[in-house]
């Protein structure tokens, strides 16, 4: 502990300073998430294994943006820390993290991925390596109140300009009401990973957009941008308030969940918590594709998702595979999404009655996925961070009035190509 106290950055400290037992006696030690019912669920099924088992686990938690964690397990991995066994990694982490992780298939049994989406399996292995057993996937959602939308007599948007028409009249209407506290639309704007997905969403929903293309060429500079950010731009400070440069997931369902917002975008463990029985929008709330860019435009939904790795330093690297057995289990799986909205990544859970009853958009599900646009991690590998921090802080220039965007979509087209030298 006191050796990973003078490592890590004094904002992540405050979480070290939390969890006084790192280096306690437990037989092992889990870093979960902690956004939604992340927490909650991580430390309940922990404890029923070592119920079942008999063994001490140690649950960690973690910074709710995705920025933070990855520099705290950066910190924790690259001085070799035997601190932590199991990580849960962000499905854009593996090509970097890959060589401070196990590789499953050592450790796991033969069949462990048997029924899991192909397309999972593959992100998760690196240069023929299991490095993360994927746990549920995400991608961005347009979720809107559907009483208001009812009440001023408005379809569910299907252009980024509609939306903004729609958000601004309904915001003015309903303030005009008697709610001054309502806004039109909310969104992850804090320069972080999650405006990263917001942005590639914007970009890409227009004509010809995009970030880095799969085989690594720059598109950035681009007219698609240049609309979608300017668009962007001039939502905050109308129909989102100046705070959403600071939001990340959670700050924005507090304020939607509240009942003060028209639209947000977020991740679908947000369904769970707004259907809560304490909700002040339970059974008022819609989901949708988010809209196109334009009528020529396409759905575009950034895909997300997390999944439990094996620290190569880890002292217990075989009994830490069981708990991740245990916890990426189909019933596991099943039980999160129900009490939680994280979807599965076991494709026959997709076809499970009571969940279908649960979670009424599944059905929109299937075309959202399919719709879904990738971070470039891949190709860009152990240089991701540099190329999406590159984005997002452009990006947050631009919504912030810091930056024009010609401006910000030059310096950043410079700065990739800087990143990618010769090649990624
Ligand atoms: C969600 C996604 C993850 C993404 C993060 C950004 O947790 O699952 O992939 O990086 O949001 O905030």
């Amino acid at each position: 502990m006191k050796q990973l106290k003078t490592l890590l950055p004094a904002a992540l400290l405050t979480f070290c300073a939390a969890l006084p037992s790192l280096s306690s006696a437990a037989d092992l030690t889990i870093s979960c998430g902690a956004v939604g019912a992340e927490l909650q669920l991580c430390k309940e099924a922990v404890e029923a294994w070592s119920k079942q088992t008999g063994h001490n686990v140690e649950v960690v938690s973690t910074p709710n943006s995705a920025t933070e964690r990855l520099s705290f397990y950066q910190q924790i991995l690259s001085a070799q820390s035997a601190d932590i066994d199991i990580i849960q990694i962000d499905m854009v982490w593996p090509g970097m993290l890959a060589n401070h992780l196990m590789d499953l298939r050592e450790v796991l049994a033969a069949d462990a991925t048997q029924g899991y989406f192909q397309s999972q399996v593959d992100n998760a292995t690196v240069n023929g390596r299991l490095v993360t057993m994927p746990w549920f996937t995400d991608s961005g959602l347009l979720y809107y109140r559907k009483d208001l939308l009812d009440k001023y007599n408005k379809p569910v948007p299907q252009t980024w300009e509609e939306m903004t028409s729609t958000a601004r009249e309904v915001q003015q209407a309903e303030r005009n009401a008697g709610n001054p506290n309502m806004w039109g639309y909310l969104f992850q704007g804090r320069a972080y990973e999650g405006l990263t997905c917001n942005a590639l969403e914007w970009i890409s929903s227009q004509p010809e957009g995009g970030l880095v293309d799969p085989q690594g060429e720059i598109l950035i500079n681009r007219q698609a941008s240049r609309t979608a950010l300017t668009l962007a731009k001039s939502w905050v400070g109308d129909i989102s308030p100046r705070g959403v440069l600071n939001y990340t997931e959670e700050e924005g369902r507090g304020v939607f969940q509240s009942g003060n917002a028209l639209f947000m975008r977020n991740w679908p463990y947000v369904w769970a918590l707004v259907q809560n029985q304490d909700s002040a929008v339970k059974d008022k709330v819609g989901v949708a594709p988010l809209p196109k860019g334009g009528t020529a435009g396409t759905h575009a939904s950034t895909l997300g998702g997390w999944g439990l790795a094996v620290s190569r330093y880890s002292a217990n690297p075989k009994l830490a595979a069981q708990l991740v057995t245990y916890l990426t289990s189909a019933r596991q799986q099943k039980h999160r999404a129900l009490a939680g909205g994280y979807n599965p990544v076991i494709e026959s859970l997709y076809q499970d009655p009571e969940l279908l009853k649960a979670m009424p958009y599944y059905s929109q599900l299937q075309g959202i996925l399919n719709d879904g646009v990738m971070r470039p991690a891949s190709i860009t590998a152990e240089r991701y961070p540099r190329v999406s921090n590159a984005f997002f802080d452009r990006v947050h220039g631009v919504l912030a009035g810091e930056l024009p965007v010609d401006q910000a979509l030059a310096e950043l087209e410079s700065e990739l190509t800087r990143i990618k030298r010769r090649n990624w």
